[in-house]
């Protein structure tokens, strides 16, 4: 198989990244491991495409799988955001932490005592609200499926509209994987020194340009730090040029968060190589794929007796009446 290097980098520009899909394409591969779907669209119109299966690997991906390459996508494709090994271990536990780390070197300032506003309460949002109010911050929740809203608030957090929570905020980050969730018209209600930052896939999130239309002022203050002054003499920070915090100001997730997911798509890969029976449509796992070592990197064994037991019905043994 031809090798082909494709290296993207931090300061990529949206042309360099379709350059490095077109180059990762013209290596003919038969197997795709994707993040955001991007490789996935660019082999849609090509008739001759050798690809036979696709990994996904995070939400945004997965909505464009269900909406614009609805129904236009040859191969199966293991969604693997939507299996519980993505969920509950990247999502839920990885983010929070990343994304704090994007936000301490970006900024370098405190936590505790801020407030922050979390848009979105996905399996992301609540990963990234929970580790800021673990560490000392007062949090505000942002969220249009009540019952997620709800969730947040069972969990002690305050859920208010985005007016409000751009009256309230110290920092305000996007978590929602869709377009427009902080837009230019809420800017005069931010609080001056507000701190803006995205986490979701796309920087299309926080609307960057309509701030710029609004804004009097801008300049660059440290490497992942831009401050606006808006024409109401208020000024507001925006991290990491609205893209993902914890990849572009930090290092992206803890490398044993990565392993498993990576684990999860090589598995998938092998599934497809091995035995070509993946069912040709979206699905969060190849079928009977789950973990098999009994202790993985993680030192942690898992009990295979219990499997084993079968429930049976209970014995209740009676105490004998005392003879004699
Ligand atoms: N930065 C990273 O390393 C990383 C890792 C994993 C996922 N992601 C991305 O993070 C984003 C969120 O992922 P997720 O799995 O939590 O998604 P999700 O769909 O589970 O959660 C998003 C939540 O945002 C809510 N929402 C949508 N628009 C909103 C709006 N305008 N206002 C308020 N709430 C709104 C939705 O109702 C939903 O509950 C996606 O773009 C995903 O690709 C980034």
């Amino acid at each position: 198989m031809p090798e082909t290097k494709a290296c993207e980098s931090k300061t990529d520009t949206i042309e360099d990244h379709h350059g490095h899909v077109e180059r990762v394409l013209a290596s003919t591969p038969d197997l795709l491991l994707d993040n955001g779907a991007d490789l996935i669209a660019a082999t849609v119109p090509a008739t001759s495409s050798r690809v036979v299966a696709a990994t996904e690997d995070t939400t945004s991906g997965r909505h464009r799988l269900l909406g614009e390459l609805a129904g236009r996508i040859p191969f199966p494709v293991i969604v693997v955001n939507d299996s519980p090994i993505k969920l509950k271990f990247e999502n839920e536990h990885g983010i929070g932490r990343a994304v704090v780390d994007g936000f301490l070197r970006a900024t370098n300032s405190l936590i505790a005592a801020k407030t922050f506003a979390v848009v979105g309460f996905g399996s992301c949002g609540r990963s990234l609200a929970r580790t800021l109010r673990a560490l000392g911050a007062s949090v505000i929740v942002v969220e249009r499926d009540p019952v997620r809203a709800l969730e947040a608030a069972f969990e002690g957090m305050r859920v208010t509209s985005i007016d409000r929570a751009v009256e309230l905020a110290d920092a305000l980050i996007t978590v929602t994987g869709r377009p427009d969730a902080l837009t230019a018209d809420l800017m005069t209600s931010l609080r001056d020194g507000a701190v803006l930052a995205n986490v979701g896939h796309f920087s299309t999130e926080i609307d960057v340009a309509g701030i710029e239309r609004v804004a009097v002022s801008r300049r660059e203050i440290r490497g992942d730090v831009t401050e606006f002054v808006l024409e109401n003499g208020r000024t507001v920070y925006l991290l990491a040029r609205g893209e993902m915090l914890n990849l572009a100001a930090a290092n992206g997730h803890q490398i044993q968060i990565m392993d498993l997911g990576f684990a999860h798509q090589a598995h998938s890969m092998r599934a497809r190589a091995r035995s070509g029976c993946l069912h040709p449509r979206l699905q969060p796992r190849a079928a009977g794929d789950r973990p098999r070592s009994r202790r993985g990197r993680s030192g942690h064994a898992i009990d295979r007796r219990a499997e084993q037991l079968v429930p049976g019905p209970r014995k209740f043994h009676r105490k004998r009446p005392p003879t004699g």
